[in-house]
């Protein structure tokens, strides 16, 4: 009876020992890759509840510069002219132009702090340009072959320091596609903006197989320091107040 009791202990020890070694390794192994992950990148989450962000949006949608539609938000309107005034970029190059009103905010922008920034805009289908378009090169060009269209207009002599704002097809693989290009050929310091990586968010993130924001996870997840989020950007009216959350980043 003893010696069937202790056999019993014996067996219930041991299952144990393995139930808390498997445990403590998968516990470990897993809590490793989420801590990783979560040191990699911070929420994408934005401080406004979601009827107000829907507004938002739609206020964004409608919007305009001078009389050209403009898809800017207030706030990254405001965020744009303190990152041109504080990086004094020699060129700034916008892929997706729309009918030119953001390019156009842009240079205005830019001739307001006194710079002589040379603004690009890429589009696979550029708007003709007329005489409100002065000093901004529209440039006919696909964001997933922007190294072609970089050197067919010679770009890559273009004046440094850039800024690099991503504004075009908003798919996850259009994202990673521009944040490789960046990693290639942005130098320390010089800015990448990734825009609406707020469509998760507004619940559209399927349309574009997961958007901005699941690149800018896996670019960060899989290439860390490359970039770094600029919070000095991101959380400047409040933590990723903006409709481009951990968008703003700065070339390591
Ligand atoms: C959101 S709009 C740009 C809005 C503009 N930046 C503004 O703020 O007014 C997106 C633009 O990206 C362009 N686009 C879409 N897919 C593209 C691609 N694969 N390569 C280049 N441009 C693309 C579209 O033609 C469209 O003009």
């Amino acid at each position: 009876m003893r010696q069937g009791r202790s056999k019993v202990n014996l067996l219930f020890t041991a299952f144990w020992a393995k139930q808390i070694k498997n445990f403590t390794a998968t516990g470990m192994l897993v809590g490793l890759g989420i801590n990783k992950r979560l040191n990699m990148i911070r929420s994408f989450k934005t401080p406004f509840t979601r009827p107000q962000l829907g507004a938002y949006h739609q206020g964004v949608m409608g919007y305009h510069y001078r009389d050209v539609m403009c898809n800017k938000s207030p706030i990254d309107i405001a965020l744009y002219l303190h990152l041109i005034n504080a990086v004094k970029p020699g060129t700034f190059i916008e892929i997706g132009t729309k009918f030119g009103g953001s390019a156009m905010l842009f240079r205005d922008m830019a001739r307001m702090c006194g710079l002589d920034t040379q603004i690009v805009s890429i589009d696979r289908a550029p708007p003709d340009s007329d005489d409100r378009f002065c000093g901004i090169l529209f440039v006919q060009g696909d964001v997933m072959t922007l190294r072609q269209t970089f050197s067919d207009n010679d770009l890559f002599d273009l004046p440094r320091p850039w800024i690099l704002s991503e504004d075009s097809a908003h798919t996850f693989a259009a994202c990673m596609a521009v944040l490789g290009f960046g990693a290639a050929y942005l130098r320390a310091g010089e800015y990448l903006v990734v825009e609406d990586s707020v469509l998760a968010e507004l619940d559209l993130a399927d349309r574009y197989d997961g958007g901005p924001s699941r690149a800018i996870e896996t670019y960060f997840g899989d290439n860390p320091g490359i970039y770094e989020i600029d919070k000095t950007y991101c959380d400047m009216f409040g933590v990723n107040a903006t409709t481009n959350p951990n968008g703003y980043l700065r070339k390591v």
